[in-house]
């Protein structure tokens, strides 16, 4: 959409992060709501630092020793469900990610992330918090089972790409016909923290989402959660395409995220925080924005063959790119 390139180009003098991260693994683990667990029970695409690990904890922007991400302090780890396209005859195949539009040529698939203020033309005028070390959260949930409730989560949404740079409308729900340029789904987390936990028996509590639909500015924090952080988002590109032509004569829906959901009611996302240092907090004091926070301006970045290099072992021994009878993990009744 054109208001969302000219943003992007028009103001030179406000505060936010756009960056690309290539894919760290595709591994059945949850570090976050399924600790210690391997293999976890449905199939993520990770990014970031190579400190993930099923038992991570701690400060792990202290122990990571690269990433897969632009810039080379952020050890974090973000991570979403897998999508597959189911093939009439009862097969899956996994989808491919694809590189988003804006970034650097090369990026071997991935998500890209943002870090803004308020929205994409403006950083506002309230102080924004670094997340801390140890922080954790997660957006969504994969038991979420009708479309009003889908519809309530305004930051969870899909879009029927045209092309890459499409970004509207923004579904609730999977598409319903083939899409000429693939699916992106698209995460925007809550930002207002209660001040006090890093985490949350539910990864979820401890934060409070005021954010509305695509990047429009998010409402003001409630007193319950006072402090403002970081609006995180993620975009994630699957290239759909080459199974347009399997589309079923029935009309159904074939793709179906990895915990087995073909309407994309349960869309989630999750987040383990991994900044070395104060370079987040730096960065939100800074007014660079996308690109122009790159070179040491004030954040250290590195070229996309080196993303592209950093990865962790694989720790769940399975298969997940053959024509599959079933979702890993999910054992047919
Ligand atoms: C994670 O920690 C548990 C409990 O300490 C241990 O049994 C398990 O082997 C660890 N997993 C990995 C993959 O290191
Ligand atoms: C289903 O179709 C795909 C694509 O033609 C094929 O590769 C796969 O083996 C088929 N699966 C079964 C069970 O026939």
């Amino acid at each position: 959409m054109k208001w969302y390139h000219l943003a992007a180009f028009a103001a030179s003098s406000q505060a936010a992060l756009r960056f690309g991260c290539s894919t760290l693994t595709i591994q059945r683990l949850d570090p976050l709501v399924e600790p210690g667990q391997t293999p976890s029970a449905h199939l993520h695409q990770i990014i970031g630092g190579n400190a993930f690990h099923p038992n991570m904890s701690g400060d792990i922007g202290e122990k990571g020793t690269c990433t897969t991400c632009t810039f080379t302090e952020d050890f974090s780890n973000y991570w979403t469900a897998v999508m597959f396209f189911k093939h009439t005859n009862g097969s899956y195949k996994r989808v491919p990610i694809m590189q988003n539009t804006a970034l650097p040529n090369g990026i071997n698939g991935g998500m890209t992330v943002y870090y803004t203020q308020q929205d994409f033309n403006s950083n506002g005028n309230q102080k924004i918090t670094a997340f801390k070390p140890g922080f954790r959260m997660t957006v969504g949930n994969p038991t979420t089972d009708s479309l009003d409730k889908a519809k309530g989560h305004a930051g969870l949404r899909f879009v029927c790409l045209a092309d890459k740079g499409t970004r509207f409308p923004e579904l609730p729900d999977f598409p319903t016909k083939p899409c000429k340029g693939g699916i992106m789904t698209v995460h925007h987390f809550p930002s207002c923290w209660d001040g006090k936990n890093l985490d949350s028996p539910d990864h979820q509590s401890h934060m409070y989402s005021t954010t509305k639909e695509a990047f429009s500015p998010a409402g003001p924090c409630p007193a319950s959660h006072p402090v403002r952080m970081p609006q995180l988002a993620y975009e994630t590109l699957w290239d759909t395409t080459q199974f347009n032509n399997m589309w079923p004569k029935d009309g159904s829906n074939p793709f179906v995220l990895s915990y087995n959901d073909n309407k994309g009611y349960g869309t989630h996302a999750d987040y383990v925080f991994g900044w070395k240092g104060d370079s987040l907090q730096r960065a939100m004091d800074n007014s660079c924005m996308f690109q122009a926070c790159e070179n040491g301006k004030p954040l250290k970045s590195q070229n996309v063959a080196a993303m592209n290099k950093c990865s962790v072992e694989k720790m769940v021994k399975e298969d997940i790119d053959s024509w599959l009878p079933e979702l890993p993990g999910m054992k047919m009744q």
